[in-house]
């Protein structure tokens, strides 16, 4: 099992440290997209956490289920109204089986990088067809990695500079390592918290749909259809199960 990076103080504080991607104006456009693609069938969330999108897209009328490796992110996530709607299966995406075919699979928030080798992300790939009913899709959003931006034999990224918050992400292109360091104040010291992932090109991601059984369909730089070029910073992609 891969190691959990959301106990109980992270979960604790998810929703507040993360409070811009809980704006309506940001989840709305993630659950418009989503619902359209579920239509009538079940959707599984990949990663639910404490619940930001299952459960408005599950208050829509989807039947969501989830998949996540950390028992206190669920925990807070059945806290909240509706939060005992969603079926949560404990374990790691790559890999959990749940019972049931879904017409629509989703990882948002960059969590297809949690998975820290190429192996983990293409049996996530082939966890995800093996749940999708033919047709359904698979919806990944995520960041295009940020090599293009740092000069020649830099490593490190600031990505957020604030009194309350200094985020630094460190690039390891041998293995597509990134640490990302978030650094917050705690009296008169900065804690430090430094979580590990693997950055992933859109068309790597491409060929590990294509190994799994499913073709692109969609791309995006957003929730709202906005269009994919080369200076998009993330893409919204759909691969659909052949
Ligand atoms: C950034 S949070 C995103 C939560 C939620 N999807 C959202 O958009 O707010 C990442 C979540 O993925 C879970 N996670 C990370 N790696 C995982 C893995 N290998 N298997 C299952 N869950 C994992 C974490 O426990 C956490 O709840």
């Amino acid at each position: 099992m891969p190691e959990d990076h959301f106990g109980e103080g992270v979960a604790e504080r998810y929703d507040e440290s993360s409070a811009d991607m809980f704006d309506p104006d940001v989840v709305g456009p993630v659950v418009d997209f989503l619902a359209q693609l579920a239509g009538d069938g079940a959707a599984l969330e990949l990663g639910v956490g404490t619940g930001r999108i299952a459960l408005p897209l599950s208050e829509r009328g989807v039947r969501v289920h989830g998949i996540d490796l950390s028992e206190a992110m669920v925990a807070q996530l059945r806290e909240k109204p509706g939060g005992e709607r969603i079926e949560v299966a404990i374990g790691d995406f790559a890999t959990t089986l749940v019972d049931g075919t879904f017409s629509l699979a989703y990882l948002v928030f960059n969590t297809i990088n949690n998975l820290t080798s190429q192996d983990a992300q293409v049996a996530c790939f082939e966890n995800v067809a093996a749940h999708l009913q033919p047709g359904g899709c698979f919806v990944i959003e995520v960041g295009v990695p940020g090599l293009r931006t740092l000069p020649p034999g830099e490593r490190h990224q600031v990505f957020s500079f604030g009194a309350d918050h200094i985020g630094i992400d460190e690039y390891g292109p041998v293995n597509q390592g990134l640490v990302s360091h978030h650094l917050r104040p705690a009296g008169d010291q900065w804690r430090v918290r430094s979580i590990p992932f693997r950055y992933v090109w859109p068309a790597e991601l491409d060929l590990m749909a294509r190994l799994a059984g499913m073709r692109p369909r969609e791309r995006w730089s957003g929730w709202k259809g906005e269009p994919f070029t080369s200076e998009s910073t993330k893409h919204v992609s759909v691969w659909e199960k052949v």
